[in-house]
């Protein structure tokens, strides 16, 4: 079968283009002199995933899609059926590790998302990729856990369980390279990063690279949940966050896969490469 690559030629719709993976898409896209599309609810493209209204804008005229979800309800099946109507040829599809494992994430709704999610873009008919990365080293510096960070101490529900902490600009070089080069039709890979930390030696090597004192103070479910409520958060959200970390408690995260390996033919970043970029230059300049 001869492949049609006509949409290569057209722009690149970077979804969660302000976020960690999104907003390195985007800059190695426009490095290559691909044009592309930022698009997120404060991006150049407004695109709201609550707000179907705002799809079809993005999605005239896009070549290719960098699907980050951000949707507890499953979306993306009604943005796939819309990228297909707007003749999309490839979606690179932002999952999860895990998704696919009952229970993995408690009963959290959005890893259920995630896979109706995956099953419509599989079942497009387009030219598709799957990244499911387990937990990014960057939530430390840029994400989730960067304000836990500042203050100096870590508190989690995840008892001394590890995680290989995968960088995001491998997850966004996997992406472009799905995005924009042949071979990674139908493939899913499970992102992992190059080594096992628990929270108390990505602490320990936080604080190194920083200069300053960062500790881990593992916490129960219910602790963590007060803490958050203490800053604002609903009840709900910070049972759901709680789920979130609980792969990395449960030990489910504390494994090493290939798929950096298979997708670029080379090893992961490692994670002292992380914290030498993240928070090095923060000691510099203290
Ligand atoms: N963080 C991790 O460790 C990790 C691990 C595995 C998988 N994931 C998956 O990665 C995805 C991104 O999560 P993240 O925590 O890493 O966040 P992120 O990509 O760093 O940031 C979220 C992005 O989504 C955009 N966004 C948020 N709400 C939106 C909405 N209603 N409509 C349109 N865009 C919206 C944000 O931009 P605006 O605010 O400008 O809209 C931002 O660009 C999620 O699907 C998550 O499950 C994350």
């Amino acid at each position: 079968m001869t492949e049609n690559t006509e949409y290569t030629t057209r722009p690149v719709l970077v979804t969660g283009a302000t976020g960690m993976t999104g907003r390195r898409v985007l800059a190695r896209l426009r490095e290559r002199g691909v044009p592309a599309r930022a698009a997120s609810r404060s991006s150049e493209w407004a695109f709201d995933w609550s707000d179907p209204a705002t799809w079809d804008q993005v999605l005239e005229g896009a070549g290719a899609v960098y699907l980050v979800q951000n949707d507890v309800d499953p979306r993306t099946p009604a943005f796939v059926a819309r990228a297909v109507a707007h003749g999309v040829g490839r979606i690179v599809q932002l999952s999860a590790r895990g998704v696919d494992v009952p229970g993995y994430y408690g009963d959290r709704e959005d890893a259920i998302a995630h896979l109706v999610g995956e099953e419509a873009v599989k079942a497009s008919g387009l030219e598709w990729t799957v990244l499911r990365p387990g937990w990014f080293a960057h939530n430390f510096s840029e994400g989730l856990l960067a304000d836990q960070v500042r203050a100096g101490v870590l508190r989690l529900p995840a008892g001394d369980g590890a995680a290989s902490w995968i960088d995001a600009r491998d997850i966004a070089d996997v992406a472009v390279a799905a995005l924009t080069e042949p071979g990674h039709h139908g493939r899913t890979y499970v992102l992992s990063g190059a080594r096992l930390l628990t929270l108390a030696e990505v602490a320990a090597r936080i604080s190194a690279a920083a200069g300053r004192a960062v500790r881990y103070e593992p916490v129960s479910v219910e602790e963590y949940v007060a803490d958050r409520r203490g800053q604002g958060w609903t009840e709900e959200e910070s049972r759901e966050m709680a789920m979130v970390i609980s792969p990395i408690e449960r030990g489910n995260e504390a494994e090493l896969t290939t798929g950096v390996q298979e997708a670029l033919g080379r090893e992961p970043r490692d994670f002292s490469d992380y914290v030498a970029e993240a928070f090095e230059r923060e000691a510099e300049h203290a």
